[in-house]
């Protein structure tokens, strides 16, 4: 609990003294030669070339916009709507337990916010416990976020890019000390400079679950807003409403999407509500 505070308090500093979380303000201070060279480093990261049938086996379906596409284009659009309005570049994805469909969600809106080419878009996956996107997307890189977000290692050894305009960094496999990396003092400092160097619009953090551990807690006070995932069928009121309490004390609440909607009417395609 003490470690929490602790993270968080100085979290804040860094947010109030123009580090982590005050991205744009970051951004906008850097000369425009800085600007240019973010387009150098996008086009030197290495590109991901999906297998065949890799998006259809991990429900992926956003990057084409076709039958089921639109679902995570209306998630896109009223995330992008709340972003633009509040200032917010960071997000978070979490979820009240596991298996809800928080790398699902965040993969397909990356996704489909590459379709969007006059946007830069960074996706991390920060479930360092239950890491899933090797799997998901058949990744023969051994790359880490964690490595990152402790300092050992870049972001630009440990990321790929699909298309001009989107940054994936997964984890390959689970880290050793899961909360301590996310709850990491210099972890603000390495999220700001990510920033600095790549100049992304919106960078989304697939994170753990929010009731199961406290690696998810210290997180959310990098971020600007956070999504939480429900699972129909499974993720009761009681459990999104104890998540909204805690996002609520640490960053802003932007909205739920519920996922594995059986019964989802049309409009909602693929079966999820927002
Ligand atoms: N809308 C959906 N309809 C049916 N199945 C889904 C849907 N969304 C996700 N799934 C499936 O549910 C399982 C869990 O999804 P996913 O890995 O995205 O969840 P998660 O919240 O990231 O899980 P974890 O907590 O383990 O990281 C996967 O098998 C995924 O294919
Ligand atoms: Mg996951």
């Amino acid at each position: 609990m003490e470690r929490l505070q602790a993270a968080i308090a100085r979290a804040r500093e860094a947010r109030i003294n123009g580090g982590a979380g005050a991205g744009e303000a970051a951004v906008r201070a850097l000369p425009v030669a800085d600007a240019m060279a973010g387009a150098d480093v996008w086009s030197a990261l290495p590109q991901y070339q999906p297998e065949r049938g890799v998006f259809e086996a991990a429900r992926l379906v956003s990057m084409t916009g076709g039958r089921d596409g639109p679902a995570f284009d209306v998630v896109r659009t009223k995330v992008l709507h709340q972003m633009k309005t509040n200032g917010w570049k960071r997000i978070a994805i979490t979820s009240p337990t596991a298996g809800c469909g928080k790398s699902t969600v965040s993969l397909n809106l990356g996704f489909s916010l590459s379709r969007q080419k006059d946007r830069r878009t960074i996706l991390c996956e920060a479930d360092l416990r239950r890491p899933s996107w090797t799997k998901m997307l058949r990744l023969k890189e051994r790359h880490s976020f964690a490595r990152v977000l402790t300092g050992e290692q870049p972001f630009s050894a440990n990321a790929l890019r699909y298309g001009q305009n989107f940054a994936l960094s997964s984890t390959f496999e689970a880290a050793r000390n899961p909360a301590e990396t996310l709850h990491g003092g210099v972890v603000p400092e390495i999220l700001a400079e990510i920033e600095a160097e790549y100049q992304p619009d919106i960078m989304i953090f697939d994170l753990p679950p929010l009731l199961v551990t406290d690696d998810a807690l210290a997180f959310l006070v990098n971020v600007d807003c956070a999504l939480l995932v429900a699972a129909a069928e499974t993720s009761t009121v009681g459990q999104i409403d104890n998540c909204e309490r805690e996002i609520a004390s640490r960053t802003n609440m932007m909205g739920v999407v519920l996922n594995k909607c059986r019964y989802a009417g049309a409009e909602y395609g693929y079966g999820y509500g927002y």
